[in-house]
């Protein structure tokens, strides 16, 4: 007897946890679709932000940041992967034939140096508070829009001047997620910015 009372404690403590597991996660999953409200990857914008969130709500400004960060990591692979294929395309193909992907290497890495720089100009806005606010802001904006502009210039090339095959394919899925996370991270920085601008009273350089 002192056992089945013993294994239906057990059973309902793990239907407890499992109950409370599943919840959490889910008002994880409804705080994120708000603060996701205003991009326009929003499911793309949920699930990027999700594993960071499980445990503690983060704020406007923690999730943008991260968002960014999500982003440089995956230009930095991107950047990679464009390497490996235009170094092979440099051995297997003539030169004519490799303009769209060299184009594209240059591309990756002008975006991979700017989204480099915002994060940084990110990291400072957070250390210098209210002091050069609107500066900051502008900044990370600008490089994030510039690395946006790359990354469409890249995909625009392969389309005028396929390169063919299944690189073709992989390298516009990944510059797509990229700018897909790009735009992503700028719709999430301008609702935290814009929010602090109007709680706070911002001091101009
Ligand atoms: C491919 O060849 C071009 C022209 O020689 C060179 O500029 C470029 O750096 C090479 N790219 C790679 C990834 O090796």
């Amino acid at each position: 007897m002192a056992q089945i009372v013993c294994s239906l404690l057990f059973i309902s403590l793990i239907m407890l946890a499992f109950s409370d597991t599943v919840d959490s996660s889910s008002s994880a999953r409804a705080y994120l679709e708000a603060q996701c409200r205003t991009s326009i990857h929003r499911d793309l914008c949920v699930e990027t932000l999700l594993p960071y969130v499980t445990k503690t709500i983060l704020g406007p400004q923690q999730l943008a940041q991260i968002s960014l960060a999500v982003c440089l990591s995956k230009a930095r692979q991107t950047k990679e992967y464009i390497y490996t294929v235009a170094k092979h395309f440099n051995e297997t193909r003539d030169f004519g034939d490799n303009q769209a992907i060299q184009e594209c290497l240059r591309q990756i890495d002008n975006g991979v140096n700017q989204i480099t720089l915002s994060v940084k100009e990110f990291q400072q806005m957070g250390r210098d508070g209210e002091e050069n606010f609107v500066l900051h802001e502008g900044n990370v904006q600008s490089w994030v829009s510039a690395a946006l502009t790359d990354v469409d210039m890249c995909i625009d090339g392969l389309l005028g001047d396929g390169i063919g095959g299944r690189e073709e394919d992989m390298i516009k899925a990944k510059f797509l997620n990229v700018k897909q996370l790009a735009s992503n991270s700028l719709s999430l920085f301008s609702r935290f910015s814009s929010r602090h601008r109007a709680s706070h009273i911002v001091k101009n350089p």
